[in-house]
């Protein structure tokens, strides 16, 4: 990592209080309204492979409440589109703005670009983890019950990027992770014995019955994520995990329900559920909005 940039790329990279920190900054700026331009001729880039709608708006919408610039640059274009290497790309970047967002395909291929990189990269979002996601749903969770800690928390279905970031920040936070995704959909072994390491107590189940049982939290993604087959062979394989009322009665009476979104009502969850008293869906999106704010400010060294 080129050194003394603060880039924002998972949670193992980055210490308790700095995420910590982090929170207590998106919830300032929420609560107490700070739009101060203190981020005056700054310039962000952003580089979306893939689409978004959350991410994209909310770090531009927050960029320029702060009172920055921001530039998006999609694949069809800019050079990207012809071929030119996302290293070369960033690295050009570097000499014209001051941070970037990156939403790619690995982390293995954001982690070398943050190599080459003299300014903060923001992961927006790869096939393996989106900590800008978990980062607003743990405040979310930490404005609805006060802290995280010892909150049961359940993930159904997919074992995705999304379950990988809330897997990778539990080294950060004390709560019990339960996981229930259909048996080729678990999330990798090595990444929850990393976790594991730190005291956590996490589990998998087979039944998401048996995982939502008594949860404080609910929370399920898309059973297909971007760049993955849709099929109906796939689909089908996850048809017992939907979250639905049935399901959701298993967990604590006021359970809370939280989706990144997108969703697809009637795959992964119901309308039901997601349009529910109990759902803080448009909550934790709009909570992407302060945290992008206060990622930017740390990765920019402001404001801490
Ligand atoms: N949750 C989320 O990252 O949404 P987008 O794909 O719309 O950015
Ligand atoms: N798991 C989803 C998250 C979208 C924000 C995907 O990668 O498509």
């Amino acid at each position: 990592m080129s050194r003394g940039v603060r880039h924002f790329l998972d949670f193992e990279k980055i210490s308790t209080n700095e995420v910590r920190h982090i929170l207590e900054l998106g919830y300032k700026i929420k609560h107490k309204n700070f739009n101060k331009k203190i981020l005056k001729n700054k310039f962000l880039s952003m580089i979306f492979e893939k689409p978004s709608t959350r991410t994209r708006i909310s770090f531009e919408v927050g960029m320029k409440q702060l009172g920055g610039d921001v530039i998006t640059l999609d694949q069809a274009d800019t050079q990207l589109g012809r071929g030119e290497t996302v290293q070369d790309t960033v690295k050009v970047l570097g000499k014209y703005v001051d941070v970037i967002v990156y939403r790619g395909s690995t982390d293995k291929l954001l982690n070398e670009i943050s190599k080459f990189s003299d300014v903060p990269i923001i992961n927006g979002l790869t096939e393996n983890s989106h900590p800008c996601q978990i980062m607003a749903d743990i405040l979310t969770l930490q404005e609805k019950f006060q802290s995280v800690d010892d909150l049961k928390i359940c993930w159904v279905g997919d074992g995705n990027n999304v379950c990988n970031s809330w897997i990778d920040i539990n080294k950060h936070f004390n709560f019990n992770l339960n996981i229930s995704t259909p048996e080729s959909f678990k999330p990798d072994n090595s990444r929850i014995k990393k976790v594991k390491k730190y005291g956590r107590n996490i589990n998998y189940f087979l039944d998401p019955r048996e995982a939502v049982e008594n949860a404080d939290v609910v929370i399920t993604d898309t059973w297909s994520s971007m760049g993955t087959k849709e099929s109906k062979v796939r689909l089908s394989k996850f048809s017992k995990y939907q979250v639905n009322k049935k399901l959701m009665d298993f967990a604590k009476k006021k359970a809370i329900f939280l989706h990144c979104m997108p969703a697809h009502r009637g795959q992964e969850v119901t309308s039901e559920v997601i349009d529910g008293n109990n759902s803080l869906v448009l909550e934790e999106a709009f909570n992407r909005l302060h945290v992008q704010k206060s990622i930017l400010l740390w990765c920019l060294n402001m404001g801490f």
